[in-house]
């Protein structure tokens, strides 16, 4: 029977940067996210013995399996849960911008990993979704829960797994992403942190950088401290960028306009808002800001960047399943 789920996108606030295990995706550090409202995937699952391989489409077009590596390791290993061998037919709408750094991996592979089981007829828990989802791509064992979410590195494959520190954000913590462009990005975030893992000499410190942010971040969360939160994601994210920098050969996600963006941020927090700045493996910026600062900020920056560039984005749910059509 076909399943469908959905799944919302996270934006980490501690960055997870390094695999120790490329093929199970174990990651060198834990990390922690916030799960956003505005951007998900929703996405049907449906075996059918009728088919000889998997189909999948996403957004309206037929994908050519090749290039769809993550989608086919989840696919397999619901499978193997399952014991079947049936080919899946896949149906996915992202309502998030593609590769561009604002992690539609995670929402997918989220959505993927509760659409497929259901489908292939299991019931995993919460846990083991995590476990599943992280399979297709790291970042998305968060986005199987809501509000802010905490990865655990663990130590293999069972103990490796998101799970929530706080479901209901409700202390003024918002986001804004700041959409510079929308093209797919050069280097993948999963190319990007294996070439940083492998060359930059400073990737031996990023461990222990994250154990420090990680416990002033939990310190600042339990605090409702919008701010320090703020100043503690824009610290860590900037170091993760550093490991792109020091990497061999050295490479960036820095765009002009990423630049003009966070400079933009400085000058209005030097105007006495709350706002701070985070990005992923791609140009857009995302604002972090308290909610009270909210149309400040905006006016700061839609002279900039038009108003239709800027997307507020507020806490959001864990995954859901939608009824059968
Ligand atoms: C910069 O989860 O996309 O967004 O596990 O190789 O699929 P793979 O990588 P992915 O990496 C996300 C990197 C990041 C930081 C983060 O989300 O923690």
């Amino acid at each position: 029977m076909a399943k469908t789920a959905r799944a919302h996108t996270n934006i980490a606030l501690i960055k997870y940067w390094g695999k120790r295990d490329q093929d199970l995706i174990l990651p060198y550090t834990d990390s922690l996210s916030l799960t956003l409202d505005e951007f998900y995937t929703t996405t049907t699952v449906q075996f059918d013995d009728q088919l000889t391989e998997d189909r999948i489409v996403i957004d309206h077009q037929d994908m050519p399996l090749a290039n769809m590596g993550k989608v086919v390791t989840v696919l397999d290993r619901v499978r193997e849960l399952a014991g079947i061998t049936t080919p899946a037919h896949v149906i996915s709408e992202n309502h998030v911008p593609m590769a561009a750094g604002l992690a539609s991996s995670a929402s997918a592979m989220a959505a993927l990993a509760g659409a497929a089981s259901r489908a292939a007829g299991l019931d995993l828990s919460l846990t083991d979704l995590s476990r599943l989802a992280r399979r297709g791509s790291g970042s998305a064992s968060r986005s199987i829960f809501g509000g802010l979410v905490q990865w655990r590195r663990g130590n293999d494959d069972v103990t490796s797994y998101a799970e929530p520190i706080l479901e209901q954000v409700d202390f003024g913590l918002e986001m804004l992403a700041i959409m510079i462009n929308q093209d797919q990005k050069k280097v993948s975030s999963r190319g990007g942190m294996q070439l940083s893992v492998d060359t930059s000499p400073y990737f031996a410190m990023w461990p222990n950088v994250v154990e420090q942010d990680l416990t002033a971040m939990q310190q600042a969360i339990a605090e409702q401290d919008v701010a320090t939160i703020g100043q503690i994601a824009e610290a860590n994210a900037m170091r993760m960028h550093a490991l792109t920098l020091s990497a061999n050969p050295p490479f960036s996600y820095f765009e002009p306009a990423t630049m003009t963006a966070i400079q933009a941020i400085q000058n209005l927090r030097e105007q006495g808002l709350t706002c701070y700045y985070t990005m992923d493996a791609g140009p857009n910026v995302k604002v972090i800001y308290d909610r009270a600062h909210r149309d400040e900020i905006i006016a700061g920056l839609a002279p900039i960047f038009g108003q239709d560039q800027l997307v507020v984005a507020q806490p959001g749910p864990g995954i859901t399943w939608l009824e059968e059509d």
